[in-house]
């Protein structure tokens, strides 16, 4: 069986380890934390309970191997996945580590949000075999991944990732080009950008605003996404009707675009204040449990209607339907 490495097993790395083991991987795990055990455990636990819900032809599970250090983890690895804090400094240095112990042909990834892989390869001894593959949370039950490779990346390395990404159940997503925070967090932070200004200028709550995502456009982006959904809003003329029609107010000032809120105490204040009235005390562990069993429902859905993410897990070889 492979073996994969998890080098930091916070939220992220955590997740990471659960999918690999459940989809039959070795996991060889290091995290210095006094709790990282505790962590993966709950991690794990969860993963255990919802996976095999949605990806139903799982092989056995994989061994788990803790690691003192990053050199006993990364050795023997055919995949290194790092999940470190988002702090260049960290991951440069923790990619040197790993480097050091692993093998050339291994695929060294980083889950990074945002640092583009070249940042990531400065200092390092084999450039060309670190890339990102950054995740959606959580890890264990989202299929996709965004595999963004830099110009000092072979085609033949990146071609490896995929099959190895597809392996773990993931639908991997190559961007043509690096970029900070690559799409996904590029699409999200435009929308956070806005959602505090919104708060900011008291126009709307955290629940508010979570309603009219979570009651409307979050329902049809999850299996539609962004342009198809923007094709049907345009009628049978479809796309070039929705732009000629809807075009012209991008030239309007509906949007504060680039500007950034002060985040300064007032208005962290008043985030933290509206979410914790909203969670209306429910633990965080008790909203992930939520979050997924409504993502194994709308994922079960979506494989009923053979669409979209369902599509994808019915098609799956190795592990899902
Ligand atoms: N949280 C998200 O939703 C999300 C989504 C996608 C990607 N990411 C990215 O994943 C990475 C990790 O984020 P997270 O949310 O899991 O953070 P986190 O703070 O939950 O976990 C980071 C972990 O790294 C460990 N760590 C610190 N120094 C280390 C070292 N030298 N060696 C090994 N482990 C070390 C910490 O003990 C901690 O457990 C970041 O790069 C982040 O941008 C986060």
């Amino acid at each position: 069986m492979p073996t994969a490495a998890i080098i930091g097993g916070g939220v992220i790395g955590s997740a990471w380890a659960s999918r690999f083991l459940l989809n039959g991987w070795h996991v060889q795990f290091h995290d210095p934390a006094p709790n990282s055990e505790a962590v993966l455990n709950i991690v794990l636990d969860k993963a255990r309970r919802w996976v095999p819900e949605v990806y139903d032809r799982l092989p056995a599970e994989g061994a788990l191997t803790l690691c003192d250090s990053i050199a006993d983890a990364a050795t023997g690895a055919e995949w290194i996945q790092e999940s470190t804090p988002e702090r260049l400094e960290i991951k440069q240095a923790v990619l040197v580590e790993v480097q050091a112990s692993c093998a050339a042909e291994a695929i060294v990834a980083s889950s990074t949000s945002g640092f583009m892989p070249s940042e990531l390869q400065a200092g390092s001894a084999r450039p060309e075999q670190i890339l990102v593959a950054h995740p959606y949370n959580p890890v264990y039950l989202l299929p996709i991944v965004e595999v963004v490779p830099s110009a000092a990346v072979p085609e033949e390395t990146v071609q490896r990732a995929e099959a190895l990404l597809r392996d773990i159940g993931m639908k991997p997503i190559t961007l043509r080009a690096e970029i900070p925070a690559h799409v996904g967090d590029r699409l999200l932070e435009a929308v956070w950008r806005e959602a505090l200004w919104l708060i900011k200028d008291g126009v709307a709550t955290t629940e508010q605003i979570d309603d009219i995502m979570t009651h409307g456009f979050g329902l049809r982006w999850a299996q539609k996404g962004l342009f198809e959904t923007y094709r049907t809003a345009g009628g049978e003329a479809g796309m070039k009707h929705f732009l000629e029609q809807f075009g012209p107010c991008l030239q309007w000032p509906w949007t504060k675009l680039t500007d950034v809120p002060d985040l300064d105490e007032e208005l962290i204040d008043r985030i933290v204040e509206q979410s914790d009235a909203q969670a209306a005390g429910r633990s965080v562990s008790e909203l992930e449990d939520e979050r997924d069993a409504n993502l194994v429902a709308m994922l079960k859905a979506l494989r009923k209607e053979d669409t979209a993410a369902g599509a994808f897990l019915n098609r799956l070889g190795g592990s899902g339907a």
